[in-house]
């Protein structure tokens, strides 16, 4: 098969990709807030804070929040009185995310179905882009980091948190037997879906290692590239400058 790219472990074509990542977050969209904390023992929100922490956003910022799902990093930036714009390709995620932000009474967010690899923002429009546990989903990773770089102002900057591979001794093992056969059993029993959390799994794996995916960020034309390992690399924080 010419240009197959991953889904989890498997070899896919491009098209069956983008249409089975579809389906995974269609699928898991109305448990998924419950399955983040089920699965990281709460330890995400740890993570998005730090995350959020690193963007530092601003009032009187235009950011884009990307592949932003249910909302959880949009709603902590919103908190910093920064303008949120909240981007991801299914709607059901999206969905979810306008309900909970009007439950929380965050009415001033802009809520946008796009594509990372094709977005209908203007050039140099935002000073910020975050995308957190999104970008190993996406299927051309190289489009999506050149659709960052143009939308943002020069001096914008660019965030991703992303699971990665920890390299802590002993703790590698432990995780990695950990996510393979605890984590879709966990996906069976609380959202009902074993398939779903295999692939999110899978798809962790198969992610460029660190000093790859910060080579990618440069490529895409970004400056002063950093990364912030967390937990030994389990999920990292990637950033850059478009100067
Ligand atoms: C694991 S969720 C992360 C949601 C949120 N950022 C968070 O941290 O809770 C990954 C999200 O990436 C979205 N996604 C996958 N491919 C995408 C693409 N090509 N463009 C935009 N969003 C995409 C999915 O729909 C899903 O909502």
């Amino acid at each position: 098969m010419s240009d197959t790219v991953s889904f989890g472990y498997e070899e896919v074509s491009a098209e069956e990709k983008e249409h089975r990542v579809g389906a995974v977050f269609s699928s898991v969209a109305r448990k998924y807030d419950v399955m983040n904390d089920a699965m990281s023992a709460g330890m995400h929100r740890l993570w998005k804070d730090k995350f959020v922490r690193r963007v530092k956003p601003r009032e009187g910022e235009q950011i884009l929040d990307m592949a932003g799902g249910t909302g959880d990093i949009a709603f902590r930036m919103a908190e910093h009185g920064a303008s949120i714009t909240v981007s991801d390709i299914n709607q059901d995620m999206l969905d979810v995310g306008i309900e909970r932000a009007m439950e929380r009474g965050f009415d001033g967010l802009v809520w946008s179905r796009q594509n990372a690899e094709e977005l209908a923002f203007p050039d140099r429009f935002f000073d910020a882009y975050t995308i957190a546990f999104g970008i190993r989903n996406v299927t051309h990773i190289d489009k999506a980091l050149a659709e960052a770089f143009r939308v943002l102002k020069y001096g914008g900057r660019f965030f991703c948190l992303e699971f990665s591979t920890t390299e802590w001794p002993g703790f590698k093992e432990v995780y990695d037997s950990y996510s393979h056969k605890l984590v879709p059993k966990i996906g069976q029993m609380v959202a009902g879906d074993a398939e779903s959390y295999r692939y999110l799994i899978e798809s962790i794996r198969r992610f460029p290692p660190m000093p790859e995916f910060e080579a990618m960020i440069r490529n895409a034309g970004f400056k002063h590239t950093k990364v912030e390992p967390i937990m030994g690399g389990l999920v990292a924080i990637h950033s850059g400058w478009k100067v």
